[in-house]
C-alpha cells in the first residue's frame, strides 16, 4: 500500500472511530431495505385525503423533517462546515450536504449502505417515514393485510413507536447529543424534550389520551439523561459544560422522582462526578425511562408534582453549588414547570393564572452566562405563590 493510501485509510478509520465513539447511530439498520417515502405515498395508502390516509401530506407539507436536507444547502450550514474545515469537491453539492457529520441526522439515507437502499429511496429526502418507523422492506407489502396485527408489523421490523420508550429513543438519536465541535462551529444547541417537541411536530397520528403529555415528558427526560450519561461515561476527557448539563438534568429527574414517589428513583448527582457515576446514572435513567413510559398521571399527581418542584427555591439560594450547574438546573426546572402547567391546563384559565411568573423564570434562564441564582429563587417563590392562589 502506498504511503498516501495508507494515510487515507488511517484517516477514514479515525473518522469512523470518532463517529462511532461519540455519535449514536442515528438510523438503526434493522437489516431491512429502505424504500423511501414514495413507497408510502400512494393515495390508497398514506397519500390520500382524510385523517386515516393523510400521513404523507402532513409530513411533506407541514413537517420540519422534510426540510432537514435542504437546510444543509443554506448559508448557515456553509459557515458551520467551513469552521469545521469540511470540504467538498468543486462542482458538486456543498460540503455540509455530503459530509456524514451532517447527513447522519439531516439526510440519514446518505449514511445507509447502497445495498440497503431501494432505487426509490432518494438519498436527499431528509428525515422521512423510515427514519422513524424503520426500514420498510420487511413489512411494506404485508402491513395493510387485515390479518396483520400491530404486533405482526412490529415483528416484521416496523419500529414500535407506540411505546414511548422506543419513541423517545428514536427521537433522541438525532435530538439529544451534538458533538461539542459542532456547537462551537455555530450549530444550534440541541435540547431534547419529548412532550413539547411532540406538540411542535405536526402530528400525523391520533393521540387523544389526556395525560400522555406528562408520560412523554418524563420518558423523554429519562432517555435524554441516559444518553448524556452514556456519552459522558464513554468520554473520559469530557468538558465542564457537558457535565453541568448532565448535573442539571440528573438533579431534575432526582427531584421529580422523589417528589412523585416513582419506583425507579434517580439519585442526586454529585457535584464532582467520577467516571463510574455516569455509568451508574445511565442504568438508573434507563429504568426510569421504562417505568415512565407506562406511568399513569392524573390531576392530583400532576398537581402535587408541580407544587413540589415549585418549592425548590431553597436549592438556588443555598451556597456550595457552582453557578453553571445551578443555571442548568434552573433551565431544566423551568421546562418541567412549563410541561406540568401545560398538562394541567385543561381549563384554559389555569395557565393564565401563572403565566407571568412562569415567563419570568424562562427569561431568567434564557442566557445562562448571566444566570443569577438568587433572583431565580425569588422568582420561583413568586411562581409558587401564584400557584397556591389557583386553589
Ligand atoms: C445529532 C444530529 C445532528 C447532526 C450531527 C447535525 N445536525 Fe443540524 N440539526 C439537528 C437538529 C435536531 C436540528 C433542529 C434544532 C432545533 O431547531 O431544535 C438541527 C438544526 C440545524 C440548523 C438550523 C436549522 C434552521 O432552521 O435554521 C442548521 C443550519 C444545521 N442543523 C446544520 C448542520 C450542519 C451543517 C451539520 C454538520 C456539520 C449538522 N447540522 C449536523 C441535528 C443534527
Ligand atoms: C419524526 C418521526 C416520524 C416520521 C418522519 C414519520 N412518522 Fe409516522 N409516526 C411517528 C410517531 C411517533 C407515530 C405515533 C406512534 C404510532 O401510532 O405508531 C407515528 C404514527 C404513524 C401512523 C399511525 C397513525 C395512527 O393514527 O395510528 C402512520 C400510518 C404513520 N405514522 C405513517 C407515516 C408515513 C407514511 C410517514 C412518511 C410520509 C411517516 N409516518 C413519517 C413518527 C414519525
Ligand atoms: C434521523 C434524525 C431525526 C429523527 C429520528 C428525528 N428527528 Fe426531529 N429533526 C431532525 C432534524 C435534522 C431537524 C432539523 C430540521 C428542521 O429544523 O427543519 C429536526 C427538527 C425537528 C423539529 C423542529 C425543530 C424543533 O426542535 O422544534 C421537531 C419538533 C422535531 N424534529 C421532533 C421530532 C420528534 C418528536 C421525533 C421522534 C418522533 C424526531 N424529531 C425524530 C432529525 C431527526
Amino acid at each position: 500500500m502506498s504511503l498516501r493510501a495508507a494515510s487515507i485509510t488511517t484517516f477514514l478509520l479515525t473518522i469512523a472511530t470518532i463517529v462511532n465513539a461519540k455519535e449514536p447511530r442515528q438510523v438503526q439498520e434493522t437489516g431491512g431495505i429502505f424504500v423511501g417515502s414514495l413507497g408510502c405515498k400512494s393515495s390508497s395508502c398514506h397519500g390520500g385525503a382524510g385523517p386515516k390516509r393523510s400521513q404523507y401530506f402532513t409530513w411533506s407539507e407541514k413537517d420540519y423533517h422534510t426540510k432537514a436536507y435542504a437546510i444543509l444547502l443554506n448559508a448557515r450550514s456553509d459557515r458551520i462546515a467551513e469552521s469545521l474545515k469540511i470540504t467538498a469537491p468543486a462542482g458538486g453539492p456543498p460540503a455540509a450536504a455530503t459530509s456524514v457529520r451532517c447527513t447522519v441526522c439531516h439526510a440519514p439515507f446518505q449514511s445507509v449502505a447502497a445495498s440497503h437502499l431501494a432505487p426509490t429511496a432518494h438519498p436527499d429526502e431528509g428525515v422521512s417515514c423510515e427514519s422513524c418507523h424503520g426500514a420498510a422492506s420487511g413489512w411494506l407489502r404485508g402491513h395493510t393485510r387485515k390479518d396483520w396485527t400491530y404486533d405482526t408489523r412490529v415483528g416484521a421490523g416496523m419500529r414500535d413507536l407506540r411505546s414511548l420508550y422506543v419513541r423517545a429513543t428514536a427521537c433522541a438519536a438525532c435530538h439529544q447529543y451534538l458533538a461539542p465541535e459542532l456547537l462551537q462551529a455555530g450549530h444550534p444547541d440541541l435540547f431534547f424534550e419529548l412532550d413539547s417537541q411532540s406538540v411542535a411536530e405536526p402530528k400525523h397520528w391520533k393521540d387523544d389520551e389526556p395525560w400522555s403529555g406528562l408520560r412523554e415528558w418524563l420518558t423523554g427526560q429519562a432517555v435524554a439523561l441516559r444518553e448524556m450519561s452514556w456519552s459522558l461515561s464513554s468520554e473520559p476527557g469530557n468538558d465542564e459544560r457537558s457535565r453541568a448539563r448532565w448535573n442539571g438534568l440528573a438533579w431534575l429527574c432526582a427531584s421529580a422522582t422523589t417528589a412523585a414517589a416513582i419506583s425507579s428513583p434517580i439519585s442526586q448527582p454529585p457535584n464532582a462526578p467520577a467516571q463510574s457515576d455516569f455509568a451508574n446514572m445511565q442504568t438508573q435513567a434507563d429504568s426510569l425511562a421504562r417505568r415512565a413510559s407506562v406511568s399513569n398521571w392524573n390531576e392530583s399527581s400532576a398537581r402535587s408534582l408541580l407544587t413540589a418542584l415549585a418549592s425548590l427555591d431553597g436549592e438556588f439560594s443555598a451556597r456550595g453549588t457552582a453557578a453553571p450547574i445551578l443555571g442548568q438546573r434552573a433551565k431544566r426546572l423551568a421546562l418541567a414547570l412549563d410541561r406540568l402547567v401545560n398538562a394541567l391546563n385543561k381549563d384554559r384559565n389555569f395557565r393564565l393564572k401563572v403565566e407571568a411568573e412562569l415567563r419570568q423564570l424562562f427569561d431568567d434562564v434564557k442566557t445562562l452566562d448571566s444566570f443569577d441564582a438568587s433572583s431565580f429563587a425569588t422568582h420561583l417563590k413568586a411562581f409558587h405563590e401564584a400557584l397556591d392562589k389557583t386553589g
